[in-house]
């Protein structure tokens, strides 16, 4: 980065139609986004967040069309009651490439469980090349003890996306863990409902549809490891209501007009049967198979495995998925001189072809 203020290029995450742009500042202040001249803030109850994470919503539709944003930040060395002084450090222009309505081929870019590696996650993407959304799904870090730790991700954002192309978040269950994790949601895209800042959500960009789904932690909430810090079988029970809900409207979701490919993204590849101690959540991971199947989902995209293959829809031992599910990410494979590559996902979406591959691997699965 040119600028030492701004850490990384912001990510502009997807949630729902619209936009969270979040980006990192060296220093505390105000941040916000301009797009033709209007102003978009983190404004809430009248007040701009003072601090060094700055979490802006933007419509969806003012961005798709402008295709470019203007980060500012304001820097206040301190935020004192009377005559607090401010002065702008950044103002930095981004061109935004979204997902055209009429895009007919989608390369998606699977950056999973690279537990706090940036270096061999950026050589297999540039190595790649560019793709039109990328998706950062899950154990990004190795845990949540420090705010430091969620740097990982804008890291992989602005490495591969640079500000100008969606970004989709999905969290993982070390990404739970630790002193911080409860500050996590003020540093990813969250859907607010009933008063609840959630990390499970719909999104839409073009043809596609997509759901983010979170399983939480992998064992049990009573599990010694979590010291009766976590509450997941409720969160679960509550994402299981949401996807009945977005079934209930799906003529705004996965059936609305120009809805072309419908790919749910997941950490952890709950069409799996686990053993003890992973096999919590059975009969709601049962549910969620059941109700993806009924979205007509054609792939679910995980991680968590630290490992790359493919399951067919209705695979014999697994749930009885309507849908394949592609599992790619292997945090470090060694080569023979002792160096170490990444492995992550390709999901290449045409016309004719759609496919997902764990790259570098050679081997491309047909969904
Ligand atoms: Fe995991």
């Amino acid at each position: 980065m040119d600028n030492e203020i701004l850490l990384y290029h912001p990510a502009v995450f997807v949630v729902g139609a619209d936009y969270q742009i979040i980006f990192l500042t060296s220093t505390r202040g105000l941040g916000w986004i301009e797009i033709d001249g209007e102003r978009y803030t983190d404004e809430e109850a009248g007040l701009l967040y003072y601090g060094n994470v700055h979490k802006i919503p933007v419509p969806g539709e003012i961005l798709n069309r402008a295709k470019r944003y203007t980060v500012v930040f304001v820097e206040y060395a301190d935020k004192k009651p009377y005559y607090p002084e401010g002065v702008e450090k950044v103002r930095k222009e981004y061109v935004f490439r979204p997902l055209e309505a009429d895009r007919e081929n989608i390369r998606i870019f699977h950056f999973a469980d690279t537990h706090a590696r940036t270096r061999t996650p950026l050589e297999l993407y540039r190595e790649t090349g560019a793709c039109d959304l990328i998706v950062l799904n899950g154990d990004i870090n190795e845990h949540s003890y420090e705010i430091k730790n969620f740097e990982t991700a804008f890291a992989l954002a602005s490495g591969s996306a640079q500000g100008e192309v969606p970004v989709i978040y999905s969290r993982g269950n070390h990404d739970t863990r630790g002193y911080a994790a409860q500050d996590l949601v003020s540093y990813i895209p969250t859907a607010f409902r009933n008063g609840r800042r959630e990390t499970f959500y719909s999104f839409r960009q073009g043809p596609l549809w997509g759901l983010v789904l979170d399983c939480g932690e992998d064992k049990y909430d009573t599990n010694v490891e979590y010291g009766g810090t976590i509450l997941f079988d409720t969160f679960r029970r509550r994402e299981t209501a949401y996807l009945k809900s977005v079934i209930a409207d799906k003529g705004k979701e996965y059936a609305a007009e120009g809805v072309k490919y419908k790919i749910a993204i997941c950490h952890v590849p709950f069409v799996e049967h686990f053993s003890y101690p992973f096999d919590v959540a059975s009969d709601i991971y049962e549910e969620w198979t059941a109700l993806l199947g009924e979205m007509g989902i054609d792939l679910l995209l995980c991680g968590h495995m630290h490992r790359a293959y493919f399951i067919p829809a209705r695979t014999a031992d697994k749930r009885n998925a309507a849908f394949p599910t592609a599992v790619c990410s292997i945090p470090a494979v060694k080569r023979e001189d002792g160096s170490e590559f990444y492995v992550g996902g390709l999901i290449e979406l045409t016309p004719a072809r759609r496919t997902a591959q764990a790259i570098p691997l050679p081997e491309v699965w047909e969904f």
